[in-house]
């Protein structure tokens, strides 16, 4: 099955909105024609407006890289989906790796998280990924198994549509050292089965998978003319202009 492709630039805890704003205005001289894949950017929340206001009226999406599951509150520091929204938000990236080694993030705080993304009308990119000892052990797959089963918990058919899963294997972020496309189709379709049985074949079918962990210009094409890779989570790599244009055009 033909599925649009998703490309999504991680900008994680770099770039002021000054930065954030060039970006996008030299990113969008490189890519203005280009419009075949769904692209997202993410940027901290404090550059969200900046990046929101240089996108309007540009094909380009904009996503937080995290947001909390309560309406309001007494949660000091926490930003919520209504928050997002009211910025020009569509995306939010939920379950990144980096959330659940720093900052406590569990595969029940990823569900909680995608209800209320799903509630409120955001994208969410829901990243799942084996570190390297689970890898090594040969736990991938009970891993990728447990990790999508419980995130998508309580999650229906006709909420399907809603959402992205990122396979983001924890080695290969940061680290140069990237899954071969065969690796992580492999790691696609165990997740698809996964989704498969949680949710429905033809939901499945249509879901789309993105690959995340040093995607740059020069592997991406190798990654996303693979069948079961249906998009990029890039983070390096987006942080230049030129870089993920190259990417955006692999
Ligand atoms: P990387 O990060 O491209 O720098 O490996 C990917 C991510 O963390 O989403």
């Amino acid at each position: 099955m033909k599925r649009r492709k998703v490309i999504a630039a991680n900008w994680k805890m770099y770039k002021t909105p000054v930065q954030a704003e060039s970006f996008v205005r030299i990113f969008l001289s490189h890519i203005a024609e280009h419009q075949r894949d769904e692209i997202v950017l993410c940027p901290s929340f404090v550059c969200l407006p900046a990046v929101v206001a240089a996108c309007t009226g540009t094909h380009l999406k904009v996503g937080a890289q995290n947001m909390y599951w309560m309406k309001e509150g007494a949660y000091t520091g926490e930003v919520s989906a209504e928050m997002l929204i009211s910025v020009g938000c569509t995306h939010v990236i939920l379950g990144h790796s980096e959330r659940r080694q720093y900052f406590g993030e569990t595969d029940d705080t990823v569900n909680a998280k995608l209800k209320t993304a799903i509630a409120s009308g955001l994208k969410a990119i829901v990243c799942v990924g084996e570190v390297l000892e689970e890898r090594e052990a040969g736990a991938t797959e009970d891993v990728l198994r447990r990790q999508t089963s419980r995130a998508l918990r309580e999650i229906s058919a006709g909420d399907s549509g809603k959402f992205v899963i990122a396979y983001e294997p924890v080695w290969a972020i940061g680290t140069g050292r990237t899954a071969t496309p065969d690796m992580a189709g492999e790691a696609h379709q165990i997740i698809r089965s996964e989704v498969a049985t949680q949710i429905g074949k033809d939901e499945a079918e249509k879901l789309r998978i993105l690959y995340g962990g040093s995607v740059k210009p020069e592997n991406a094409k190798g990654l996303l003319n693979h069948d079961e890779i249906d998009g990029a989570l890039v983070g390096g790599a987006s942080l230049i202009p030129e870089y993920f244009a190259q990417i955006v055009k692999y």
